[in-house]
């Protein structure tokens, strides 16, 4: 496992090279649909994708076009993420870097993530919430895909709404009621369901 996966729960990278990798989507995630159909993600906004991986969000958000930032510990998916906008004619900020201890000169509008928070080891969990706190804007949104799982262990590790109340505490975060959340199948992963649902920073 390289250096860069030490903080990791597995060697990303090398599953990449692999081909091994899962969790991807053939197309739009239903959530990131519903979110530009709702108007959640406008065109013209800073979005920051963190553990973008080769999903096609970076490319569909720079479309719209909306001014995206997309980052992955994966020198091969951002490679991959790289030759998928020259391919569309569009433009994204790409980055390879451990993205908790990554901070924006300019703060984001949206956050939009899908299997990223449940990806990393719990114990991170902490410094994923700073970092989402930092990068947004006071009102910004953080586009929140949380993967329901009752088995240990992971990745994918659970996120239940109990545990994601606690990480995102009220004081920090304006939450939309449990009940407006979306549940959306993976098409994979035993079609293990993510619910989405839109935090507030305050
Ligand atoms: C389960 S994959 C999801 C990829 C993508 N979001 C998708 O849905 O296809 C998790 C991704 O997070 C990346 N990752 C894990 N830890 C990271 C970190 N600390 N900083 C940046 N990327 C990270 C991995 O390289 C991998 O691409």
């Amino acid at each position: 496992m390289s250096a860069d996966n030490e903080r990791s729960a597995m060697d990303w990278e090398q599953r990449f090279r692999d081909d091994t990798t899962p969790w991807e989507r053939a197309s739009l995630h239903p959530a990131a649909r519903d979110w530009i159909d709702g108007g959640q993600l406008k065109p013209g906004e800073r979005v920051m994708i963190p553990g973008c991986g080769r999903s096609p969000e970076v490319v569909e958000f720079a479309a719209l076009p909306m001014q995206v930032v997309a980052a992955d510990l994966s020198q091969t998916a951002i490679a991959w993420q790289g030759e998928a906008l020259a391919a569309s004619g569009v433009t994204a900020e790409l980055i390879v870097a451990d993205i908790l201890q990554w901070r924006p000169a300019e703060p984001f509008d949206a956050i939009y993530e899908q299997t990223f928070l449940c990806a990393i080891p719990p114990r991170l969990r902490g410094e994923y919430e700073q970092a989402v706190h930092d990068w947004l804007r006071p009102g910004g949104a953080l586009l929140a895909l949380f993967m329901q799982k009752e088995e240990r262990g992971g990745p994918p590790y659970g996120c239940s709404i109990e545990a994601m109340h606690e990480l995102f505490p009220q004081e920090r975060w304006i939450w939309p009621a449990d009940a407006d959340f979306t549940a959306y199948p993976h098409p994979s992963l035993n079609g293990k369901p993510e619910l989405g649902g839109v935090l507030i920073r305050r």
